[in-house]
């Protein structure tokens, strides 16, 4: 029997139920091939891809051109999971929205992934609406929104104040009045993030956010324990594959080097 594939109208339906949504990022075919046969419901295919896989120092850098290549690799291998691929700095928030339409449009139709996740609040509802009104789900990002790491002066908890909460609070029923499906919250105290979840139909999707969110995310790499630059309190480590990795790669060295690789075995 074939699973049901994840839907926008699912992930409501599963709030509405209280049963928790879950996501992870990926960027590539066998990593998204496990989160989908692991029934995860969303994979993202993330712009931590600039830091996580390409080594940059943030996000900033990440293209519509490396967004795109890499959700072509997730989407080949996701039957089940709704696919979401992030909208990189500046292909959005420009003066144009004719051209953030364009950008929407060539993750959709070139990657076939099913919807976009733009980061922002009231100052971003227009670009939602002519996204959505071209037929693209969007998935919005609130709270530390890594592509304003430059305004914000570091990855920082954010909404700590009572005014800032408030904010955060508007920005969301904005979102959601524009039209988006589900809407991330990222460092945010858990009380912020559970009045947001409690005022809003649209199910969250917290990054550390507490436990009262719809659901929750984390960056696959840093689950896995293979991303080792910097490790967010919120991280919970479920494995640490950067040590075992290492030790294969030296073992690997230490036979070859020592004549024990390849065995007649291994060999024709
Ligand atoms: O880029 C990303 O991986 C994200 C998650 C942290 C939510 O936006």
């Amino acid at each position: 029997m074939t699973k049901e594939q994840v839907t926008t109208t699912l992930l409501t339906e599963k709030k509405e139920q209280g049963k928790k949504i879950t996501m992870l990022t990926a960027y590539d075919y066998p990593t998204a091939k496990l989160i989908d046969e692991a029934e995860i419901d969303i994979i993202l295919v993330g712009d931590s891809l600039g830091m996580v896989v390409l080594g940059y120092e943030d996000t900033l850098q990440v293209t519509v051109e490396d967004m795109i290549h890499h959700a072509q690799a997730v989407t080949r291998a996701a039957s089940r999971s709704l696919v979401v691929v992030d909208m990189p700095f500046m292909s959005y928030k420009i003066s144009q929205i004719a051209k953030t339409v364009e950008n929407a449009g060539r993750i959709i139709k070139e990657s076939r992934a099913q919807a976009v996740k733009v980061e922002g609040g009231q100052e971003v509802v227009a670009e939602i609406k002519a996204i959505i009104k071209a037929g693209i789900p969007v998935m919005g990002h609130l709270g530390l929104t890594p592509q304003a790491i430059n305004q914000l002066g570091g990855f920082k908890v954010q909404g700590k104040e009572e005014e800032a909460a408030r904010e955060l609070i508007e920005d969301a029923k904005a979102l959601e009045a524009a039209g988006v499906f589900a809407i991330v919250l990222e460092c945010i105290p858990s009380e912020v993030a559970q009045r947001i979840t409690a005022e809003v139909k649209v199910p969250t999707i917290g990054i550390g956010a507490g436990k009262d969110c719809d659901g929750q995310v984390l960056v696959n790499q840093d689950l896995l324990g293979i991303y080792d630059k910097f490790t967010p309190k919120f991280v919970r480590k479920y494995a640490n594959l950067n040590q075992e990795i290492s030790a294969a790669l030296k073992k690997f060295k230490e036979d070859v080097e020592q004549g024990d690789f390849p065995s007649p075995e291994e060999s024709f």
